[in-house]
């Protein structure tokens, strides 16, 4: 079955299905649950997820944030497709509907496990290490307009 991209909106079911795993990938293996205030987050926030069928494999969340930056965050592939470009395609599918609406940079708090698939995507780190969900992170941004290769 093919892959779907979506695009949905908070408390969609859709993104209930998204927040199920993204409470499995990015909050369990921590031992940390997601807080209300922290859900609030998502509200204004654009959902994008990938399925087969029904079935989601793969999230992420943009952030609009002021001048023309968008933010990446929450990005979880489901643990049995990790490593099969699902990451990247979804990515990038985000950033072209940034791009498209009128965003020039992209940017995220990249775990320093994850800091190698955003380098492969033209992120660059910018500063240094610092501690996010207890962990450690980096601050990474792209600029977009330039073609994925
Ligand atoms: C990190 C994550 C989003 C990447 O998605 P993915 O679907 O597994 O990655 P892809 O298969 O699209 O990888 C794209 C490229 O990045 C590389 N890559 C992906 N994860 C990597 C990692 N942790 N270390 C090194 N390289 C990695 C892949 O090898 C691939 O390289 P290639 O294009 O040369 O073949 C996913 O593995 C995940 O959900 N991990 C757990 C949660 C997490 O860390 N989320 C990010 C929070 S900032």
């Amino acid at each position: 079955m093919a892959y779907q991209i979506k695009i949905f909106s908070y408390k969609s079911p859709e993104y209930e299905k998204a927040l199920v795993l993204r409470d499995r990938v990015l909050r369990k293996p921590l031992g940390l649950t997601f807080s209300a205030e922290e859900l609030k987050k998502d509200e204004g926030d654009i959902h994008f997820g990938l399925f087969e069928g029904e079935v989601i494999l793969a999230c992420l969340i943009l952030t609009r944030t002021d001048n023309q930056r968008m933010k990446m965050r929450q990005v979880a592939v489901d643990d049995n497709y990790q490593g099969k470009g699902l990451g990247k395609e979804l990515s990038e599918a985000a950033e072209d509907y940034a791009l498209e609406s009128g965003f020039n940079v992209m940017f995220c708090n990249a775990r320093k496990t994850a800091v190698p698939f955003y380098q492969k995507l033209g992120y660059h780190t910018v500063g240094d290490e610092f501690t996010e969900v207890n962990i450690p992170h980096y601050y990474m941004e792209k600029h977009l307009g330039i073609s994925h290769q």
